[in-house]
């Protein structure tokens, strides 16, 4: 009883003070940014963090690895933390949130069953199929015979899934039969070790894509707005995938209608089933849909935001995003502000390595000449650092496929692309790979 009063006490629209991120890419520089200019937070902490963690006003960064889930409970009770977000895929699969949580941490992120939604195709399937959500037609298969059969009976091309988490490379979309065959083969030739052990075979669906973000207090959700992302490494959505180059929020693809359509469609079924399965699902459930003729598809479901969408994505959400956090980890959405949503465009435009995503070379020293506020998020635009890292001497050098995200915001996104390009003209480092053309499809020239 005292424990529960207390956690009431806590939560009844209340800021936290001190947050630990954990993660560090663009995308937990994003949210460690964003939640520290909250008002009434005092400290965020990010772990491992990267190059520009310690740029981010009000931001200190631990040098502890995602997967040491001992020494990151330490942190985290060493500071007095009274919020954990964690940003990853990998340490959520892990169970990282169950493991603080079981220490009476508030967490933001599912924990490993949850988690499952992500790292693993077929049990996202499933929960699919169970909640009646829509989706591409599916197979699944346990060894290489069993999909070579799958792929005999329908004589069709098929997009091929390594069922486990695959650092975003386990998805073949397949031109020809030949070309599903042989990423089969791959998938169990073991080159995606545990995670190829198991095979989703899908229809090949047509559409754009779209990214729907939605913060779930295992009982309630809040939604983001709609962003999109562009996928392939080069011009014109061509050459392999990746990460993602760049993204664009809110995205027009999907109208507040629409919106509200998808969260009927997708997200409410989707939090439902969980919680008939005993899930208490805190954290993002993150849509990523097509949108064909016959209605929006969900392509995938992820356990965290995406990024470059987080990036982007920030910049938008008000004052209130600390404590709307806060009320998710402790299930107590109903108590939290409503989360503002600012007017305006954001474009977000990644600065990756010379060779990314097959081969992508690091070490790159980098030289970045925009003002001091800039840097720090403070002015017209928000540079958020990825792959790089500090050396001793204070030099900033790559060390990841993906360097830099740039973002800007304006009223409209022919300006906010323009900003965010003219200040990556600002940045330097040999290699240097961007796309001319994010945005291509709500900007005018
Ligand atoms: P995933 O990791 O499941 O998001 O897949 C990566 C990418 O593959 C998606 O962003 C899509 O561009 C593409 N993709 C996945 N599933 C399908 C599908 N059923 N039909 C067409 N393209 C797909
Ligand atoms: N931008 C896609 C992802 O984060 O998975």
């Amino acid at each position: 009883m005292a424990s529960l009063q207390c956690m009431d006490a806590m939560v009844l629209g209340k800021t936290p003070q001190r947050i630990l991120v954990i993660g560090g890419g663009g995308r937990e520089n994003a949210l460690a940014w964003a939640l520290a200019r909250c008002s009434g937070v005092q400290q965020v902490w990010v772990a491992p963090g990267n190059g520009g963690t310690l740029e981010l006003p009000g931001c200190e960064q631990l040098a502890i690895a995602e997967g040491d889930h001992d020494a990151l409970l330490a942190a985290a009770l060493r500071h007095h933390a009274d919020l954990v977000v964690i940003g990853p895929e990998a340490p959520l699969a892990a169970g990282l949130a169950d493991t603080l949580r079981n220490a009476g941490l508030p967490v933001f992120g599912p924990g490993a069953e949850g988690a499952m939604l992500e790292a693993s195709k077929q049990w996202a399937k499933a929960l699919m199929a169970e909640a009646a959500i829509p989706t591409a037609r599916h197979w699944s298969a346990s060894n290489l015979d069993e999909a070579l059969a799958v792929v005999k009976a329908g004589g069709q091309p098929l997009v091929v899934k390594a069922d486990g988490l695959a650092a975003g490379k386990g998805v073949t979309v397949a031109t020809t039969v030949a070309e599903t065959e042989a990423a089969l083969v791959e998938v169990f030739s073991g080159r995606f070790g545990a995670a190829g052990a198991a095979v989703v075979l899908e229809e090949i669906l047509e559409g754009p894509e779209v990214s729907v973000f939605a913060l779930s207090d295992g009982q309630r959700l809040v939604l983001l707005p709609p962003a999109q992302d562009h996928k392939r490494i080069g011009e014109g959505d061509t050459g392999p995938n990746t990460g993602g180059m760049g993204a664009y929020a809110p995205a027009p693809l999907l109208d507040a209608s629409a919106l509200e359509q998808v969260r009927q469609l997708v997200l409410e079924p989707t939090l439902a089933t969980l919680r008939r399965r005993g899930i208490d699902y805190r954290g993002v459930i993150y849509a990523g849909l097509m949108l064909t003729e016959q209605g929006p598809r969900v392509i995938e479901f992820n356990c965290r935001f995406g990024d470059p969408e987080c990036e982007t994505l920030m910049p938008l959400l008000g004052d209130e995003l600390a404590a709307v956090l806060l009320a998710c980890a402790l299930g107590r959405l109903d108590q939290a502000p409503a989360l503002t949503i600012k007017d305006g465009c954001s474009a977000c435009v990644i600065a990756a390595a010379e060779g990314y995503p097959l081969n992508a070379r690091a070490g790159d020293p980098i030289r970045i000449d925009l003002t001091a506020a800039d840097r720090a998020g403070r002015g017209a635009v928000q540079l958020f650092h990825a792959g790089t890292r500090m050396d001793a001497a204070g030099q900033l050098h790559s060390s990841g496929g993906r360097v830099l995200a740039m973002v800007s915001q304006s009223h409209d996104f022919d300006t906010a692309f323009a900003q965010a390009y003219a200040a990556l003209a600002a940045v330097h480092f040999d290699g240097i790979t961007y796309r001319r053309d994010i945005g291509h499809q709500v900007r005018s020239r």
